[in-house]
């Protein structure tokens, strides 16, 4: 099926920023992201001790002081290319958490819940708390019309699933686990329903909606993440 120019069920390579702009307005149901978070992660990876001889070069940040402005760009084109009963998860770590919550409400989305994923991690430090949760916004754009499917009876806001570790198999420095995003999907679509997402990395949003019959597509700038994404959906 194609959506405007592009084909859907498929990863696009390129800067989101652009792509989505051949998406025609109002055209998918949800949309489920993990953009870059502008911390300091190669630095990050050192420091965790990560070996990193099976992690997939080629990851970008972007700068703190840009990060406001990169927020701003792809969460337009995300507000312009969703349904009106459209809604949206974005993940966001707690250090440039603000400039995620500016840009949200600057553009217009309604926050419906401010979700804790939290996760274990085995980082030690020696003066302050680890850090083992991120944030997931679930937003819509109109707060009278969107979808909740109540998978749970008491569905809490605060997710607690464990980090996914690829020993010994190539990975991207950063993914999320399958069974979160497989649980979110499920919240907020329908099969048959379409799903974007403009930061794919290693394709989980496409795997998870491929599993449960949601169309789907995305972007990505690392072609050799690409690579690794179809495979996981082959
Ligand atoms: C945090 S990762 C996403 C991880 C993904 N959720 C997973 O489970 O593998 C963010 C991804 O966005 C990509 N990226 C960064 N800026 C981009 C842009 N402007 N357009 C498309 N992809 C971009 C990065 O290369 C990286 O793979």
């Amino acid at each position: 099926m194609k959506l405007g120019k592009l084909e859907t069920n498929k990863i696009h390579h390129g800067n989101c920023i652009e792509l989505m702009k051949n998406l025609p307005a109002g055209s998918i149901d949800h949309i489920l992201t993990d953009p870059p978070f502008a911390i300091e992660f190669k630095a990050k990876q050192l420091s965790y001790n990560r070996k990193l001889g099976n992690v997939l070069k080629g990851y970008g940040e972007i700068s703190q002081d840009k990060y406001l402005d990169f927020s701003l760009s792809w969460m337009r084109e995300a507000f312009r290319v969703l349904k009106e009963t459209g809604s949206m998860f974005v993940f966001s770590g707690w250090t440039n958490l603000k400039d995620i919550l500016i840009a949200l409400d600057e553009l217009g989305f309604t926050t419906v819940n401010h979700l804790i994923w939290k996760y274990q991690f085995g980082v030690f430090t020696k003066k302050k708390f680890v850090t083992s949760h991120y944030h997931i916004l679930f937003v819509v754009k109109d707060k009278k019309s969107y979808k909740f499917n109540k998978i749970d009876h008491y569905p809490e806001d605060v997710l607690t699933v464990n980090r996914e570790y690829w020993k010994g198999k190539k990975k991207t420095p950063t993914k999320l686990p399958l069974e979160l995003v497989d649980k979110l999907v499920q919240y907020t679509t329908d099969p048959g329903d379409i799903v974007l997402d403009p930061f794919m990395g290693s394709g989980t949003t496409a795997v998870a909606c491929k599993q449960l019959n949601r169309h789907w597509l995305g972007f990505e700038l690392v072609e050799d993440y690409i690579t690794l994404a179809n495979q996981r959906l082959e």
